[in-house]
């Protein structure tokens, strides 16, 4: 090939290459196959190792690579990167809204455009003549550290723009519409000869959780939030260190343009700048809108902090901006806060506080689980001195040490945990932590099974776990018994009256009597004597709790309120359910092979047994007769199992249910040989192939009827 045309492939290459990996980082939408990809790189980088003073900044190949520094220079930013002040929920909002209206009355009539506050880091980008040449950190808002080398290896910054917006054919040999005469790219939009502009680089939740998981498994130290990470990472004199880790960025500013000759006017508002910006190629938020009113844009913000981990990255908050961009410049600034954004803060989640000690609690089932005591500290309203800690291989693999400051996060209905400790904050005297060898309850070994974290008391007269066990009996959703609280139970256990759940039925006054401590005399308000008639009418009342009730309460692996519900309209006593196979439960909707096996291996053991004898003898043995379940043991359909597929021609999902079930019979999820009868309806799922291949019987809902006329 000419030179000529080896020079004019080359700019086509750096052009299409460039325009992919915006298709694929920016858009998430690529064209082409990775392998495809691949083929133009190396290409690219066969004609770079011949031609090696033909390679621009703007050449892909230039994205990693640089040499590692021994620090960042200074740089001078355009203008003053300035900070936002907060708001707090939509009284501030309002607030803020009234401050600027009232010192110009061009914002009554504003609009609002709501964008995002991503926690990460704010960077600025200089491009000349359209060349990512520079980049910066915020600093101190006046001067930066220029970490262009480690920009440069974000995927998502363009290195050039304006990056093609339509796609272009990838093969190798054919002429290529050429990159370089400025054809199919950018969608011919001039850009101006100098452009600075303002973003935030971040590392998105799935991306760091995966670059987690992928430390954990190598057994290296896991990092502590998206945000402290990426932090970490744009400061790395190594770029090579920065390309491995995966950041990304969405810009939001413009701090400088400098117009060439036909450049399209700069942006006079923010929704217009974005837009622009995106159609240069950056990557914008896709979650931005704009609004007529100040009302609707803190109706649309508020909607943001219930929906805030929908979002692909950590935002802390949502920025209402004036969107006239020219009106919010004349508002100025207090400080280093523009008048004319705010940022409305989703309430925190994080906080760092001191880890006092490590508490080993008993579970249920023996599963011994670590807790933190907590420096007690404030998270989004609430006071908190605990937090888990998940497991005692969780405590290794974080480091974490008693004495340390820890990081700890309370989201939504999220048990508080701990993240992780603060390592820069360390002094000398954090001890590390070794798990118990004894389970701190009963003082027996613990165990450990292969291939599983979770240690386990296997005592089972272990007092702990039998007041897991009664606590868990006597809850509201199992059995329901008030007046029995965990400090009583505590104490009927340590005086022997309880030995295990069964015994709540044979208590006597005395017992209760006794068990109700001096303290508990002076707390409470009632006589002792008023304490355990109460509590011995509680349990009364608890005797005819129905079938599902008890089957909740017996606490068997894997058994809630729903499936126990179900597993006692299937079985309609503990006799049948103890005699039931793994196979035959699995006919129960909701029941899995694991939910099976932990229900026949319960019904299995010696203990459990004695358990229900006991409760058989104390009376408390509730069948689920058609008063309490709604299910005839009688009918034109009992001892039939059927199963519904498609919409039949009447019966809604629910109704065909109540109709089958009315009649004596069972409804379950699966086809199984077990299965009388599959009703069919229109468009039926991949159970009809299964009932015929079983050779179970396919009718259809007139079919039904008949069978219990
Ligand atoms: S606007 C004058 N928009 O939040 C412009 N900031 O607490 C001021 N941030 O320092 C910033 N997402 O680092 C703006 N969509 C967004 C943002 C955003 C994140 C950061 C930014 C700023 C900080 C203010």
């Amino acid at each position: 090939m000419h030179t000529a045309s080896v020079k004019q492939r080359y700019e086509d290459l750096k052009g299409q290459i460039n325009f992919h990996n915006h298709r694929y980082h920016v858009l998430d939408d690529p064209v082409i196959s990775d392998l495809e990809f691949d083929k133009l790189v190396v290409e690219l980088r066969q004609i770079e190792s011949d031609h090696p003073d033909w390679v621009t900044p703007d050449s892909p190949t230039q994205r990693a690579g640089a040499v590692p520094s021994d620090k960042f220079e200074k740089v001078r930013h355009p203008r003053s990167i300035l900070s936002l002040a907060n708001a707090f929920g939509a009284g501030d909002a309002r607030a803020w809204y009234e401050r600027v209206r009232k010192l110009d009355d061009r914002v009554e009539h504003a609009r609002f455009v709501v964008e995002p506050k991503i926690d990460g880091l704010s960077v600025v980008l200089h491009y000349r003549d359209g060349f990512f040449v520079q980049g910066a950190t915020r600093g101190d808002g006046e001067i930066g550290e220029d970490i262009t080398a480690n920009l440069r290896t974000v995927k998502t910054i363009p290195l050039k723009i304006p990056v093609a917006s339509t796609p272009s054919p990838a093969g190798t040999g054919a002429r290529l519409p050429s990159f370089s005469e400025g054809k199919g790219s950018g969608a011919g939009v001039r850009v101006p000869s100098y452009l600075v502009v303002r973003g935030e680089v971040f590392i998105p939740v799935k991306e760091f959780e995966k670059l987690n998981q992928k430390l954990a498994e190598a057994g290296e130290k896991t990092y502590l939030n998206p945000r402290n990470t990426a932090a970490g990472s744009l400061r790395q004199l190594d770029p090579s260190i920065t390309a491995s880790r995966p950041l990304t960025l969405l810009v939001y500013q413009i701090l400088a343009w400098e117009a060439a000759p036909q450049t399209p006017p700069e942006p006079r508002s923010q929704w217009e700048l974005l837009e622009y910006l995106r159609s240069l190629g950056f990557p914008v938020t896709r979650d931005a809108q704009r609004f007529d009113d100040i009302e609707s844009a803190i109706a649309y913000t508020e909607t943001w902090d219930k929906r805030r981990d929908e979002l692909p990255y950590e935002a802390d908050g949502m920025v209402i901006k004036i969107d006239d961009l020219p009106l919010a410049a004349e508002l100025g600034f207090v400080g280093k806060d523009p008048r004319g954004a705010i940022a409305f803060k989703f309430p925190a989640r994080e906080v760092t506080t001191q880890l006092l000690g490590i508490e080993v609690e008993v579970g249920r089932t023996g599963v011994l689980t670590p807790k933190a005591v907590l420096e007690p500290v404030e998270i989004n309203g609430v006071i908190v001195k605990n937090a888990t800690l998940h497991n005692f291989d969780y405590i290794t693999e974080k480091d974490i040490r008693v004495g340390d400051r820890v990081l700890v996060k309370r989201a939504g209905e999220v048990i508080p945990y701990v993240i992780g400790p603060v390592i820069d904050l360390r002094s000398a005297a954090e001890k590390p932590y070794l798990p118990p060898t004894a389970c701190p309850a009963c003082g027996q070994p613990v165990e450990h099974l292969e291939g599983e974290v979770a240690w386990y008391c296997v005592n089972a007269a272990c007092p702990a776990q039998l007041v897991r066990n009664v606590e868990h009996f006597v809850s509201r959703g199992a059995m329901d018994i008030t007046g029995l609280g965990i400090k009583i139970v505590e104490k009927l256990i340590e005086t022997g009256a309880v030995k295990d759940v069964a015994d709540i039925y044979t208590l006597k006054r005395a017992d209760i009597l006794a068990a109700v401590t001096k303290k508990d005399r002076k707390t409470e308000k009632e006589p002792p004597g008023k304490i355990a008639d109460n509590l011995l009418a509680a349990i009364q009342v608890s005797r005819s709790q129905p079938l599902s009730r008890l089957l909740t309460a017996l606490g068997v692996r894997g058994v809630g309120e729903v499936s126990a519900a179900d597993l006692s309209r299937a079985f309609p006593s503990l006799d049948l359910l103890a005699l039931a196979n793994a196979e035959q439960l699995q006919t129960v909707e909701g029941v899995g092979p694991n939910i099976a096996e932990g229900i026949v291996d319960w019904f299995g053991r010696e203990r459990n047994q004695k358990v229900l004898e006991k409760l058989k003898a104390a009376g408390v043995w509730p069948t689920a007769s058609s008063s309490t379940v709604g299910r005839p043991s009688s009918g034109p359909l009992f001892g039939m199992t059927f199963v519904v597929t498609g919409t039949l021609p009447t019966l809604s999902r629910e109704g065909v249910k109540e109709f089958i079930e009315q009649h004596g019979g069972k409804v379950t999820d699966s086809v199984s040989k077990n299965t009388s009868y599959l009703v069919l309806g229109e468009a039926p799922g991949s159970k009809l192939q299964k009932a015929q291949s079983l050779g179970v019987k396919v009718i259809g809902e007139e079919e039904l009827r008949k069978l219990v006329e």
